[in-house]
């Protein structure tokens, strides 16, 4: 059984709509009109325990209010979601022991009590045994860096310690299921790793279901093999990561470091020079006409080679190109 099966589901908003001006104001005061925000548009998917999936799509493609109906915040306005089997939104009481959210755009921590108290209090909501608490705050202590955090108010925390004291809190009461929304925004390179790091020992010790979304795409290549791509609120993609890198990653780079400096070169075919300097040669190639052993073979023949390497494809240009219908146009053909 999935842990997270979510069929057809959508949500539309009602806004308020009111004409310009003081005028309008008091009108739409007595005679409000409503406009309908479709913000998810019948979504389907199922996701196993155990799994890391990415969740993206541009702003306001629909991501937080998915999170936000599988969370049971929001009431779905179609469709069903189905969470360990419950209804997220009717059964919140026992949902909440057994999911953790982070929103990384607002803390949840009391703002005016220390991260210490903060965690004591959480583990006494959440019922945690005392022996087995204490050794959760060693492990997050060391794997989130939190020794020095533990006396502050979370309200003289910076961004990235309150983003980690947050997580802390969210993961001590040992969830089946995560959501994080946006969990790295704004962060340091090494916050960032940190955070990654912490998840990913979490899923792989606890076997947590974690579902994430983000804009950063080195959470998704760090932590996801599958990702979910919705656009304006239906899903356009749900697959591996690695499918996506192969269908739409047609160049890819191989960089050759020569023990002689470089003189004149025959470029092999389906190949192109995108960097060159005395002792080293950037070539793109195409893979779908070759392969790297084929240019690097071709290199080697001509010239000394030290190292080479080959670069991955550039996962932040392949997203962009599906987020402006790189997919859709596939599809169609
Ligand atoms: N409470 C609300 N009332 C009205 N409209 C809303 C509400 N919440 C979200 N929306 C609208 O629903 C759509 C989807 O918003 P959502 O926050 O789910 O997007 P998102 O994918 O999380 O975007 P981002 O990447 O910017 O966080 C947007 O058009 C947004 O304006
Ligand atoms: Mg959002």
């Amino acid at each position: 059984m999935p842990v997270i099966a979510a069929r057809e589901l959508a949500k539309v908003f009602r806004v308020p709509q009111k004409e310009p001006g003081v005028v309008g104001s008091v009108k739409a005061l007595f005679k409000p009109h409503h406009k309908s925000v479709t913000a998810v548009d019948g979504v389907s998917f199922e996701i196993d325990e155990g799994e890391m999936v990415g969740y993206i799509g541009v702003n306001g493609a629909g991501k937080s209010t998915t999170i936000k109906m599988l969370t049971g915040i929001l009431v779905p306005s179609g469709g069903e979601v189905r969470v360990l089997g419950r209804d997220p939104h009717r059964d919140r009481v026992n949902n909440a022991r057994d999911i953790g959210v982070v929103f990384g755009q607002r803390t949840q921590l009391w703002w005016d009590l220390a991260l210490i108290e903060s965690l004591n209090m959480v583990a006494r909501i959440y019922e945690v045994p005392d022996k087995r608490y204490r050794e959760l705050l060693d492990q997050f202590a060391e794997t989130l860096d939190l020794t020095e955090l533990l006396s502050k108010p979370i309200r003289n925390m910076s961004l990235g310690q309150k983003m980690r004291a947050e997580l802390a809190a969210t993961l001590i009461h040992e969830p089946k299921v995560v959501y994080l929304d946006e969990p790295t925004i704004g962060l340091d390179l090494l916050v960032k790793e940190r955070i990654r790091e912490f998840i990913k020992a979490q899923n792989r010790e606890k076997g947590t279901t974690v579902v994430l979304t983000t804009h950063d795409l080195g959470d998704i290549e760090e932590l996801c093999p599958r990702v979910m791509i919705i656009d304006n609120g239906r899903l356009i993609y749900d697959g591996s990561l690695q499918v996506i890198k192969n269908r739409f990653g047609k160049y890819r780079e191989i960089a050759f470091d020569t023990a002689v400096s470089l003189n004149s070169l025959e470029v092999p075919p389906h190949a192109e020079i995108i960097n060159r300097e005395e002792r080293r040669l950037v070539l793109r190639f195409d893979r779908s006409q070759t392969s790297a052993s084929k240019v690097a073979s071709s290199i080697m023949q001509q010239i000394e080679v030290q190292d080479f390497s080959l670069t991955e494809p550039d996962l932040s240009l392949i997203i962009k190109q599906i987020y402006q219908g790189a997919l859709k146009q596939e599809t169609a053909v």
